[in-house]
Formats: structure tokens, sequence, C-alpha cells
């Protein structure tokens, strides 16, 4: 504590254009801007959900020049992490920065404020985090609101009951209301860009419905209260299976992975709970763990399959083109085919599309991952997006 920590960089990968206008908006899965150009979101985390309830570092660094340097460093945007409490509890919001570290005898922190930002010492903790995000417009960064935790301090772990609806420090009512409120404070703010709903549910309690029945009622809410934000979802955590590390073919468009069947079916998109588990072998053959079966193709326009022979060029499968979302192999003639999806969500090889640089093309049939998952049953990974329907709802894509 006392400095600022960078406790992860967190890349939304997206194209940048000089002057962002704003509000910003999602077309498909691009961010773009009020011009409807292309917009990329570089932003660093920056902790404010620590006991204290003040950004880091603000006993270090005038917050003016924590800013610049973030911009310095090549950044555009802060994450900005809150607990829920600095919303939601009137006498935690309404503590000053002072009192704040002097409950928790940081004295020395005091001082340090006192000289680099005395203009916050003596102000409730919520405008002093208002002020650390308008010094941040001021120097043209944008923020992205995370609730990173409901009770303020370290996060997160399993078991510090702050993980996951209905744990004892995260109750959904109360959250939905903090976020209501969060995007109110901040409706008009032009800086702040986006908010992320919570940062990485995890814990025992976690589940599917729960996450379904949460996540877009507090994301429609946020919507409503401030329209321009950007919704920034996560997926539920991995970890907590006792299945072997392995990969899941995830189809991005339909949110579906290539599912298991027996094998007399031919392949096709199911939920991503019952995925095959894949392993990614160092020759490019995606085998189904555990068995001898591989990924293959034999012609283009037909399904592809489980085979046994696996070593030719038609087993082994790449991801191409600039994206890196094709999955692509070679027919035995040398030619280049992609996997493909088609309307009954049968897998299918097919001509790899939008490869050249023709911009109408739509290649999104053909856009597969390959994500890493330790779940057995039931659970989708952290990784993946979650989008929902409708304006300022974007995907998120986050390496952490
Ligand atoms: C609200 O915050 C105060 C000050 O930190 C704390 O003493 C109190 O327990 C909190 N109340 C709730 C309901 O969390
Ligand atoms: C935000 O701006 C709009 C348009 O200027 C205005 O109608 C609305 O009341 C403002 N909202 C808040 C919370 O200030």
């Amino acid at each position: 504590m006392g400095s600022f920590t960078t406790s992860s960089i967190l890349l939304l990968f997206l194209f940048s254009s000089a002057v962002t206008s704003f509000p910003l908006s999602t077309n498909s899965r691009w961010i773009v801007d009020d011009k409807g150009r292309r917009v990329k979101l570089a932003c660093v985390n920056w902790a404010s959900h620590m006991e204290p309830v003040l950004a880091e570092g603000l006993s270090k660094q005038p917050m003016d020049t924590i800013a610049k340097r973030i911009v310095s460093m090549g950044f555009n945007c802060v994450r900005f992490t809150w607990p829920l409490y600095l919303i939601t509890n009137d006498t935690l919001a309404s503590l000053t920065v002072r009192q704040s570290f002097q409950r928790l005898n940081l004295l020395e922190s005091i001082a340090g404020i006192e000289a680099n930002n005395p203009s916050i010492i003596d102000v409730p903790l919520i405008k002093a985090f208002q002020t650390v995000v308008s010094s941040l417009g001021e120097n043209k960064v944008m923020v992205i609101l995370d609730n990173h935790i409901s009770k303020p301090g370290w996060c997160c772990s399993n078991l510090d009951d702050n993980g996951f609806f209905g744990d004892k420090y995260f109750d959904p009512d109360l959250w939905i209301t903090g976020l209501t409120q969060m995007a109110t404070l901040f409706n008009n703010v032009t800086n702040v860009v986006g908010m992320s709903l919570r940062n990485e549910p995890i814990g025992p309690k976690q589940n599917v419905n729960d996450w379904y029945k949460y996540m877009p009622k507090a994301a429609e809410a946020v919507h409503k209260a401030n329209p321009i934000v950007l919704v920034i979802l996560y997926g539920l955590s991995p970890g907590l299976s006792e299945a072997k590390p392995h990969k899941v073919i995830y189809h991005p468009l339909t949110g579906l992975c290539i599912r298991r069947k027996s094998l007399a079916h031919p392949l096709r998109l199911g939920p991503c709970t019952d995925s095959y588990p894949w392993s990614y072998t160092p020759h490019k053959t995606l085998l189904v763990q555990g068995t001898q079966f591989c990924l293959q193709t034999d012609a283009s326009g037909t399904s592809v399959k489980l085979g046994i022979f696996c070593t030719g060029s038609n087993s082994k499968w790449e991801m191409i083109s600039d994206s890196k979302m094709h999955l692509s192999a070679k027919l035995r003639d040398g030619k280049s085919i992609c996997l493909d999806v088609v309307s009954d969500n049968t897998i299918i090889a097919n001509r790899c599309k939008c490869i050249s640089k023709d911009k109408t093309c739509d290649p999104w049939s053909q856009w597969f991952k390959l994500v890493d998952s330790t779940r057995s049953s039931t659970g989708v990974q952290r990784s993946l997006s979650q989008p929902l329907p409708g304006k300022g709802l974007a995907p998120n894509h986050l390496i952490d």
C-alpha cells in the first residue's frame, strides 16, 4: 500500500484514432466513437478498492503527475477500481480521506497526501474518487469504473465472501443499487466511458444460472442510469473443478463451443459446458483429451470429423489471418480450409473467408478461439466474453 500498484494491465485491443469524440458505443464487435471510428482502449489498472478507499499512490505523487505518467507510458485509459460500499455505505463515503487513513493508523500516508495532494485530504472519500476521475479527464484519460469488490480490501480469493452472488458481502440487490448510483453519479462525465460490473466473479457459490440472472439485470440498470457508458461483463472464474487443464473450441459469434456427442454424430456447436476437452499438441493437432481422436477434414463443404490418423496436413490446425481467429488446416492438395458453422450448428470445413483485405465480407461464422479451461461440467471461462444485445453493451477481452 502507499505505492502505485499496477496489479494488472488490461488491454482492450481495438484501433485508435487521434481525437476521440465521445460517447463511445459498440458496433458489432468494435468499440467506436461518436463519429463511428474505431477506438483502441489501452487501460492501466489503478486500484482504489483497498481499505483506505483512496486511489493508491496519492501519498507519493500528485494525481496530475500520475495521470501524465500514465499518458506518457502510452495508455489512454484507466480501469479505476472501487468497492461497492463506497457508494452504498454513506458512513464510509462521507469519511474524509484523513479520517479514513486515521482509522487505519496510516499516519505516514496522511503526511504524504498532505504534501502531494493537499486538495483532497479533508474531502469525503467519494469526492476524492470523483476528483481523481476529473484529473484523469483533464489529461484526456478515459476511465472504466470497475466494481472490484464489496467490502474494501485486497481482492480476490475464493474465500473472501465477496466473490459471488449470495456471499456474505455480495448481496445482488445492493450491488445493482450501488452500480445504479455510481452510473448516475458519473452520468455526463465525458471521460467515464465504461463500467465493468464486477471483477472476476469467483468462489464456491459461483454458478451459471445466477450469473445469467443478475448480470443482465445489472447491465440494464447501468445502461438505464447512464446510457453512454459501455457495460463490461466478466464471465465466471475457472479453478473450481477437478478437470485437467484443457482447451475448448469457442465460437464467439454464438457463444457456443464444439460439443461432446457420440462419435457417430457430426460435430456441432453446443453449450460450452458440454464441450469436448481438447488438447492442442505441438504438432498442431487438436486431440480429444485422453483419446487418440483428432479433429480433421476431408473436403471443402463437408462436416469435419474425429479421425485417428492424425499426421496429415488435414489434421493440423493453425490460427490464421490478422485476427488469429480462423482455425485453418490444409487439404491434401495443399489448399487452406477453415472451420465454419452452418445454420444447424454443424461444423464444416469451408473456403477461408476474408483473409484478404476485403472490407465488405463477414468472417464471423469462421471465428473460433482456443480457450483454456479447467472446468469439468458447469461454468464458462473468465476469458470468454458475454456480449448482451443492445447499444452500450460491449464484450470484454481481458488479459490478466
Ligand atoms: C459502513 O462503513 C462504516 C465505516 O467504515 C463501517 O463501520 C460500517 O460497518 C459499514 N456498514 C456496513 C453496513 O457495511
Ligand atoms: C446529463 O445531460 C443531459 C443532457 O444535457 C441532461 O438532460 C441530464 O439531466 C444530465 N444528467 C445528469 C445526471 O446530470
